[in-house]
């Protein structure tokens, strides 16, 4: 299928529901709000990216959805997840035809619940294959890859929003050549028929192509991948994004033309997303240099860390991450979210009369506080007709609301409000349930 017969649907929304969102942390004692675009600098990572339309993300490790210290950092700070193994070949369908979908679903599930973007890593992959694949060849291997990714792909349709269809399928060195495999000795076409298998199954979630080493712009292995993504967009490849995966460190540090990298994928027609960042003892002006290039190429959709602490992270003796080991802020976080703050919110149309699909601005004021329950309105600023998802963290509950439509995920814990008619104002009341301190995100505002 070509990119153009694709049906407008989910991926596009939540692109758009992240241009000019307005991601609002209240400070419920103080009663403090920090406002989209206003001088208030926003406090986390999510929030200030989603107000420059990205995400701020980390990869998860579903083990330590148990350790709390670490679920209360995810949630605070970030707004999209990517599973670290959960969803690898080997994860999925250790046995062939015989599909767990356990740990993946509960991320899933998790992120759903907080409103969080989940990236899928990954459907087609050289690495973490099961003993059965690894040991076939062929047509047999290929039918076997395409169906893991139909079946993948389907399962988690409705659910994801970005697919990392294929991982690290080019060689390092000089050669620009395709890294040897069983999947590549199926032939050439290997990569293609993925992504085309992906597109038929889950036709609203954005397909990419994700590898490392292809941030400097001169290196053979990048210019291999941008002539690969050129070729699938000139045939009508199903390709939609570039992943760069930017683990730096050691042999293949920042490189000085990494924002000509992100641009020159961008100007072939695809999105580009930085997804497994780590930095090697996360030296601030590194760190500040990644986010300043991604603000700086519209086409930069955001950022996943690989990882929330330096103690969870895949080369922990490395101190990689954004959180030390005490689940503290390091140097680097503060850089990052200096950079996030100080970049430009993106270009948002006409803001009194907004495209659909552009974004708004909705402004939280808490309202009155009983001992069981309190009350917030939200108003809504750049559009006459709009909907904004509100995530409510659990035990605590929304239970009624007024001058809206509401809507609500599986979870219960994230609305989407509607106009309706009413003005532009909304409210509700929500329960405690023994939270006494959480108070709502607004997560994004959507015009039209
Ligand atoms: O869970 C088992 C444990 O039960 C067992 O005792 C232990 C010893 O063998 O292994 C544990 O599994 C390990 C798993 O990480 C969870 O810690 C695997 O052996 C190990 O291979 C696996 O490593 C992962 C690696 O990908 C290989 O899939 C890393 O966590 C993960 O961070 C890393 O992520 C990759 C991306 O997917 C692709 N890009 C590069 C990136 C870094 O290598």
């Amino acid at each position: 299928m070509a990119n153009s017969s694709r049906a407008p649907g989910r991926s596009r929304r939540l692109r758009a529901a992240l241009v000019v969102s307005a991601a609002v942390g209240l400070l419920a004692t103080a009663g403090a709000v920090v406002l989209p675009g206003s001088a208030s600098a926003a406090s986390t990572l999510g929030a200030s990216a989603a107000e420059r339309g990205r995400y701020f993300g980390t990869a998860v490790a579903v083990s330590r959805l148990n350790d709390s210290a670490y679920t209360t950092i995810l949630n605070r700070e970030f707004n999209q997840v990517t599973a670290e193994n959960e969803m690898k070949i080997d994860a999925l369908q250790p046995n062939q035809g015989q599909f767990n979908y356990g740990n993946a679903d509960r991320l899933v599930q998790h992120a759903r619940s907080q409103g969080m973007l989940v990236r899928g890593h990954t459907l087609a992959w050289h690495s973490q294959q099961p003993g059965w694949m690894q040991n076939m060849s062929g047509t047999t291997l290929r039918n076997a890859m395409l169906n893991h990714v139909t079946q993948v792909a389907t399962h988690f349709r409705g659910q994801i929003e970005w697919w990392d269809v294929v991982n690290e399928a080019f060689q390092d060195g000089s050669s620009g050549a395709r890294r040897d495999s069983n999947l590549q000795r199926t032939g050439n076409d290997w990569i293609e028929a993925a992504f085309r298998a992906a597109r038929q199954a889950d036709p609203n979630a954005d397909l990419c192509y994700n590898d490392y080493n292809i941030d400097n712009w001169n290196d053979a292995k990048t210019q291999a991948v941008y002539r690969m993504v050129q070729d699938f967009k000139s045939r009508g490849v199903p390709i939609d994004c570039v992943g760069l995966q930017s683990h730096f460190t050691g042999g293949s540090n920042y490189p000085s033309n990494y924002r000509t990298t992100l641009s020159s994928f961008a100007a072939l027609g695809v999105d580009v997303h930085i997804t497994e960042l780590d930095i090697r003892n996360a030296p601030t002006d590194a760190y500040r240099n990644v986010v300043n290039d991604c603000l700086a190429v519209a086409r930069c959709k955001g950022i996943t860390v690989w990882g929330i602490r330096d103690s969870d992270s895949w080369r922990s003796s490395e101190n990689p991450l954004l959180f030390n080991g005490s689940g503290q802020k390091k140097p680097a976080y503060d850089a990052v979210l200096a950079a996030l703050n100080n970049g430009t919110a993106p270009p948002t149309g006409n803001p009194t009369t907004p495209p659909p699909g552009a974004g708004c601005t909705a402004t939280v004021t808490p309202g009155q506080v009983w001992g069981d329950r309190y009350n917030t309105s939200v108003t809504v600023s750049g559009a006459s007709t709009w909907s904004v998802v509100v995530a409510i963290t659990a035990p605590q509950k929304i239970s009624s609301t007024w001058s809206g439509n509401p809507t609500w995920d599986s979870s219960g814990n994230v609305m989407t409000m509607r106009s309706n008619g009413s003005g532009n104002t909304f409210g509700f009341t929500t329960m405690m349930n023994g939270n006494s301190s959480a108070r709502p995100q607004i997560r994004s505002c959507t015009a039209g």
